[in-house]
């Protein structure tokens, strides 16, 4: 092996798996082959899986591993596959899974890998070489905004804008091909007091090698692959070298083990309601000073633990958060139920109410009725006396002529 690789935090991250003799181990980044190896050792009657998508590092490891024993398979595969990769040989459970990300030394220093901005050579930075996408295509096909948008977010560099339209600039002339070239390119862009403190091109690289590799999405799905495929007391030991990766694994960690803040100040907690996982170390392991000092590649690793301790349903704290949306949702329910009952109840009521006052109406409206129907029989019933009265008066007074008359005819007579 001419570039070899010195596996950062390797006594740490072999304590941290907790290993079992007889437990079944994930290695997802084989490299060449250092952490696989201290687990091999250890785990005698055991067995490991060990993924890598680098052809290269998979030569090279597994003369290292066959010489430690043969109870191990080296998986040719993305991680972001583990679970599926590892049902397919029969696995569901494991105790234990590593990641330690990145590239490996010998990648990064074999010029024709297109990884080192220290060294020249075609843009390539794939990790997987059967891959169609690679640098090359990334810098001559992106626009100014995709290329701002990768170098802000992955490289975290004030001067994206500049170095996107530099690079649009060039490429109105010729296809940058080298890494050199980029290199030339970055270096245009940047203010000289600005190179003088960091190598101008360290961020762009890294945000091209991550776009190229999509290297966060694939860590944030292996990590939910991971955790489920871990046995109860099984550990995820993950190594990140960048704050990007370490924002993930940290932000993941704490959501699989976070008690609910309602539930948290309770005295007696319903085991169902506490997480599955628990964050091994709230503060990262880092490297020791003497470590830093032997490999310098290690100064910005950082490590977290994160433990299975019951085995439930896979929930994430978003779940739960859902589960909790649908215990207020419940309790949204039984209020509306609530108000929903004593509407009714008040509305029964009040429409009896409503309907004893219509009644209390409806009786008035027909005495009414009734009195003008009375009134008006007793108007009739007076007019009828009062014509026959006028009958009889007129009766009368002709009975009277009629008598005057008589009177007067048998005057007559006489
Ligand atoms: C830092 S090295 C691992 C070194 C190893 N732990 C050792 O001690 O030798 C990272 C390795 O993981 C591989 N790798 C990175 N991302 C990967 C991915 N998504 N899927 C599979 N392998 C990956 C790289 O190809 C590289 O060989």
């Amino acid at each position: 092996m001419s570039n070899k690789h010195i596996s950062v935090l390797l006594e740490e991250a072999i304590n941290s798996l907790n290993l079992k003799e007889d437990g079944i181990y994930v290695d997802a980044t084989l490299g060449y082959a250092g952490h696989s190896s201290k687990i091999l050792e250890k785990v005698k009657r055991g067995y490991l899986f060990a993924f890598d998508q680098d052809s290269e590092a998979i030569r090279l490891s597994t003369d290292r591993l066959n010489s430690i024993g043969t109870n191990f398979t080296i998986i040719r595969s993305n991680f972001k596959n583990i679970k599926e990769e590892l049902n397919k040989l029969d696995i569901e459970k494991v105790d234990g899974i590593l990641f330690d990300l990145g590239v490996s030394s010998p990648e990064l220093d074999e010029a024709e890998r297109g990884f080192s901005f220290h060294k020249d050579a075609r843009l390539d930075m794939r990790m997987d070489t059967s891959g169609e996408f690679s640098a090359y295509e990334l810098v001559n096909t992106y626009s100014y905004e995709q290329l701002r948008e990768i170098f802000y977010k992955y490289g975290e560099d004030k001067y994206s804008p500049n170095i996107a339209k530099k690079i649009i600039k060039y490429r109105e002339n010729k296809p940058i091909e080298t890494t050199l070239e980029l290199v030339e390119i970055i270096k245009s862009a940047v203010p000289i007091k600005e190179r003088l403190k960091k190598h101008p091109a360290r961020q762009i690289f890294q945000a091209i090698r991550i776009e190229v590799n999509d290297e966060l999405n694939v860590l944030q799905e292996a990590l939910k692959q991971s955790s489920e495929l871990l046995k109860v007391g099984g550990r995820i030991v993950v190594i990140t070298f960048h704050s990007l990766e370490d924002r993930i694994v940290k932000k993941y960690f704490n959501e699989l083990s976070k008690v609910d803040d309602i539930i948290k100040g309770l005295p007696n907690i319903n085991e169902d309601l506490l997480p599955d996982f628990k964050v091994v170390n709230n503060k990262p392991i880092i490297p020791t000073n003497d470590e830093i000092e032997e490999n310098p590649r290690s100064r910005s690793a950082k490590m977290r633990i994160l433990e299975r301790v019951k085995w439930g349903e896979i929930m994430s704290s978003k779940k739960r958060k859902t589960k909790k949306k649908k215990f207020t949702f419940n309790k949204f329910f039984v209020l509306i139920a609530f108000f929903g009952i004593s509407f009714a109840i008040t509305r029964v009521s009040l429409t009896a109410y409503l309907s004893k006052i219509n009644y209390d109406v409806e009786i008035e409206k027909k005495l009414i009725v009734e009195q003008k129907k009375t009134n008006e029989s007793l108007t009739m019933a007076i007019n009828e006396l009062a014509s026959l009265a006028k009958i009889e008066e007129v009766a009368q007074d002709e009975g009277l002529r009629y008598n005057n008359k008589n009177i007067k005819t048998i005057k007559d007579q006489s």
